[in-house]
């Protein structure tokens, strides 16, 4: 198989593995790029393949599946964490040894936020020109932001936001370095918004499987994963999404209440980035792989989230319980309200109006047309809690398990912005502060 039809998924996670799967059983080629040489000897050893089992399917019994198998490997300077791996790829060196002779041609980036971008940096040298690379991370704006400021030189971005390649692509590393430097040498980033909810999960070994038929695993397999809230991957391109909100950002407060003045042109020009996304949606469908080609709808779905994100998680933190019981208790609801009149004021109404919220990520939102940004919003971020009533927040496992959360990335993220607005969130100042605080005393 060419290495341009390989998928190459960074991170061998609950998302990772669930994108792992489902592109190998609908036919592409998937390379799992994993942490150690010994977590892919392991995944070998135990037949190359993922297990999913999908406890979200109401209407059957649920079986562990299998996929294809496919293939893993291990690049030695992945192997460093986050923070002791800031060193800068010198674009002119060779590629370390690892991925071999393979060039990464499409790639999934499933790594929690603040691993993103050492992961990218240390990726680049084995990047193809043109490379498309996808985003899957909560709290992907903050990413991105610090993608723009770490990594900035050297994909070929302009250091000024407002300078953005208007199609969000950036010169490879090899462009960089003068090998190459024409429109064909452009890197292709895309950023989604995840719903799908999973977990990492060894699948069971023969003897005490799940009854039925087909449950049967012939053997042991390395890596498994619960698929157990059935979502969408809402996915659009980077450049436009920041042009947009950068452009927004410049003019006046609060941040994002305008249209762009470009939109419809912005969605032309991006054609043949679409034209990939909807190929990719309509090769995998048990994905659920939405192409957005409006960068506003694809920010307003993110923000949405985001909200989401700052309202729930730290709560369940501070409170070591599921999303739902948040919404039983006024004590709670009055909190998240208060977060989300805090996200209001940063981020202006716009984002979280009643007209936006069929789309960009949102279709868990009743319907109801409720009449203010605020209720709409504060209704969303009820509905996604009761939606994932059961779920134990990632923060909260995160914590438990005594791993970085990626609160830096989300109410961080908006503290950073409403500082740089002027404003005052003290509502999220306090959360964010107890759960830095939850976290040094794990
Ligand atoms: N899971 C969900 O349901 C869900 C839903 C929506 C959004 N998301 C978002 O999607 C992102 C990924 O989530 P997740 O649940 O899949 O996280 P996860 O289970 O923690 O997976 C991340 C994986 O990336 C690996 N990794 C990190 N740096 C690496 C490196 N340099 N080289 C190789 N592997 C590396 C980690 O390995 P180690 O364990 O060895 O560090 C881990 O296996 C997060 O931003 C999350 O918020 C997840």
């Amino acid at each position: 198989m060419a290495s341009s039809q390989v998928w190459h998924i960074l991170g061998g996670g609950s998302l990772g593995l669930l994108c792992a799967f489902h592109l190998q059983t609908a036919g592409f080629a998937v390379n799992l790029i994993l942490r150690s040489s010994s977590a892919v000897a392991a995944f070998k050893q135990n037949g190359s393949c993922v297990g999913l089992f999908e406890s979200w399917r109401k209407d059957s019994v649920p079986s562990w599946r299998r996929s294809p198998p496919l293939q893993a490997t291990s690049i030695p300077c992945l192997e460093k964490t986050a923070s002791d791996n800031n060193r800068n790829v010198s674009c002119g060196e060779s590629p370390p040894k690892g991925l071999g002779t393979t060039r990464i041609h499409r790639l999934i980036l499933a790594t929690k936020a603040q691993d993103t971008v050492p992961a990218l940096r240390n990726l680049l040298p084995y990047m193809d020109p043109g490379c498309r690379c996808i985003l899957l991370q909560n709290g992907v704006l903050a990413v991105a932001e610090e993608l723009q400021q770490t990594l900035g030189e050297q994909l070929g971005w302009p250091t000024s936001r407002q300078g953005l390649h208007p199609q969000g692509r950036a010169t490879t590393c090899a462009d960089v370095a003068g090998s190459k430097g024409d429109a064909a040498g452009k890197m292709r980033l895309y950023v989604a918004s995840v719903t799908h909810g999973c977990y990492k999960e060894a699948p069971p070994h023969q003897d005490i499987q799940h009854a039925g038929p087909t449950a049967a695993l012939s053997d042991r397999l390395a890596l498994g994963l619960v698929h157990a809230g059935f979502g969408s991957i809402t996915v659009g391109v980077l450049g436009p999404l920041l042009a947009s909100a950068a452009a927004l950002a410049f003019t006046e407060q609060p941040f994002f209440t305008h249209s762009p003045p470009c939109r419809r042109d912005m969605a032309a020009v991006h054609g043949d980035d679409m034209a990939f996304l909807q190929d990719l949606a309509a090769g995998v469908p048990s994905l659920n792989i939405r192409p957005e080609a409006d960068p506003i709808v694809l920010l307003h779905g993110l923000l949405a989230k985001l909200a989401a994100n700052c309202a729930i998680n730290p709560l369940t933190v501070l409170l070591g319980c599921c999303n739902g019981t948040l919404t039983e208790l006024p004590h709670t609801r009055g909190i998240m309200l208060d977060i989300c009149r805090e996200l209001i004021a940063i981020f202006g109404p716009t984002p979280f109006s009643p007209l936006g919220s069929t789309s960009g990520g949102r279709e868990l939102v009743p319907l109801n047309h409720p009449t203010t940004p605020e209720k709409a919003l504060y209704d969303w971020v009820l509905a996604v809690a009761v939606a994932t009533a059961k779920n134990r927040s990632s923060m909260l496992q995160d914590i438990v398990a005594g791993r970085p959360t990626e609160l830096d990335y989300l109410s961080g993220w908006v503290l950073r912005a409403a500082a740089a607005r002027g404003l005052q969130a003290p509502v999220n100042a306090t959360l964010h502060a107890l759960v830095k605080a939850r976290e040094r005393l794990e």
